[in-house]
């Protein structure tokens, strides 16, 4: 893997599972001017700092006005602290701490669960410094990069699961303090295939990593089979594929955290026979448009949308399962393929588990996206179209602190893709 693809792991991690994309290095000012370094220091349960595309190194000053250029590490001893910047370009292997086998869940024949544990990732109090390191997005965020050691090899995966957990078992979330920015587990082996050109003449980049499941606020699963057995698909891991662990965890309280990296595995024995692999791609209401994945808000305007419309599939295959992503905000967002809706994917805001108090205001924020799971046959030549909508009346946007302004809105369609 290059490691300009490794640099930008960690922020795209959070995409289907939450967020934005590779293409930041070409959007530093686009981020900066949105949401600043700022962020969470002084809002406790702090969501959506999210995206916020900090260069490091730059403890929350306050809202930069303008473009932030990034400041260097400022010792050699820095580059080399763990969570620095090494640690993503010559991630180390991290055992497993503990697996064990589930009852499996789906209806698959021969299907195995597995549940594997990962830990503990310490997280410095609020406001601690951090290491530099150009992938870390909020200024609380801890950033870890490792080769996850004892992760299943040879196996057929069919769906993950992922959560956060303090060592007693109960969840790490925003109601304790901690927001899970991304956390991902990604092969370092295999690419994943674009299955989208422009009918603009531009190019849509795709995700430059294969992504085989993790988690971020909204998002905690992945699903790379049919559930109604209409087609035979899973996402093969190889004997001798790597697969790395990396997150971003931002710990918004004042105490040392100590979290466990919990995730469940449903998979078959090695490779099914005749079966096709599906893989995680993710469309944007920009995609085919220019390169910035974020979006504001039009001038003065609450309710608006957004509509990428000039993406064609260029390889034959199947779109498996579909999800959307969101930033507070955000309605829904919708897929289209070739004219006709296949999937309208709903934010659902607040529960207990996404709800806090921040200086006497509820704030709800979103903790789940519906999902569309059928499989659908595409040709080179089919149109797909994108549309985001969003009410900020219904459901204000994060403010960043200093006087950032709004958040910036995303409008993501993460899909399965399987090539024939
Ligand atoms: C994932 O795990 C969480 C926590 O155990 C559970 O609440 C949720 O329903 C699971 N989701 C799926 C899709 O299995
Ligand atoms: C588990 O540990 C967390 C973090 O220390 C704590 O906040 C929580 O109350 C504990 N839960 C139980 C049930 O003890
Ligand atoms: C193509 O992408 C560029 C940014 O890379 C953008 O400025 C341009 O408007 C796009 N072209 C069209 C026709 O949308």
């Amino acid at each position: 893997m290059k490691t300009s693809t490794i640099l930008t792991l960690a922020p795209l991690v959070g995409l289907a599972l939450a967020a934005p994309s590779a293409r930041y290095s070409h959007d530093i000012q686009t981020f900066a001017r949105r949401d600043g370094p700022a962020g969470a220091h002084d809002e406790p349960a702090g969501g959506e700092s999210h995206e916020g595309m900090d260069m490091g190194g730059e403890p929350a000053e306050g809202g930069h006005g303008g473009m932030s250029m990034p400041k260097g590490p400022s010792s050699f001893a820095e580059l080399m602290e763990p969570g620095g910047i090494m640690d993503s370009i010559m991630p180390k292997g991290l055992k497993v701490m503990s697996t064990k086998q589930l009852t499996a869940e789906t209806k698959v024949a021969g299907a195995k669960r597995m549940r594997i544990r990962y830990g503990p990732f310490k997280l410095k109090p609020s406001g601690s410094p951090q290491p530099w390191n150009p992938a870390r997005m909020d200024p609380d965020g801890n950033e870890f990069s490792y080769i996850a050691e004892g992760f299943p090899k040879d196996v057929t995966i069919l769906t993950t699961n992922s959560t956060l957990e303090y060592s007693n078992g109960t969840e790490a979330d925003v109601n304790n303090g901690v927001y899970n920015h991304h956390f991902l587990f990604a092969n370092q082996n295999k690419q994943a295939v674009n299955p989208i050109g422009c009918s603009n003449g531009n190019t849509s980049s795709g995700l430059p990593m294969s992504v085989i499941g993790g988690a971020s606020e909204a998002n905690r699963n992945t699903q790379f089979y049919v559930p109604d057995g209409s087609q035979n698909i899973g996402y093969y891991v190889s004997p001798n594929d790597q697969v790395r662990i990396s997150s971003e965890l931002a710990n918004y309280s004042p105490i040392e955290k100590d979290i466990y990296e919990v995730t469940d595995i449903e998979y078959v024995e090695g490779k099914v026979p005749g079966s096709l692999e599906s893989n995680l791609q993710q469309l944007s209401v920009t995609t085919c448009l220019g390169n910035a994945e974020m979006v504001e808000a039009p001038a003065g305007k609450k309710q608006f949308s957004f509509t990428a419309d000039k993406l064609v599939i260029d390889k034959p295959g199947y779109i498996l399962y579909r999800r959307g992503h969101l930033h507070d905000g955000g309605n829904d967002v919708s897929l289209t393929h070739n004219g006709k809706n296949i999937c309208t994917s709903k934010a659902i805001y607040g529960g207990p588990k996404h709800t806090t108090v921040i200086d006497g205001k509820k704030w709800e924020t979103i903790g789940e996206m519906t999902s569309c799971e059928d499989a659908v046959e595409v040709k080179p030549g089919d149109t797909l179209a994108v549309t985001a909508s969003y009410d900020l009346d219904a459901h204000p946007a994060r403010e960043h602190s200093g006087g950032g302004g709004m958040g910036g809105e995303m409008g993501l369609m993460v899909i399965m893709f399987a090539p024939k």
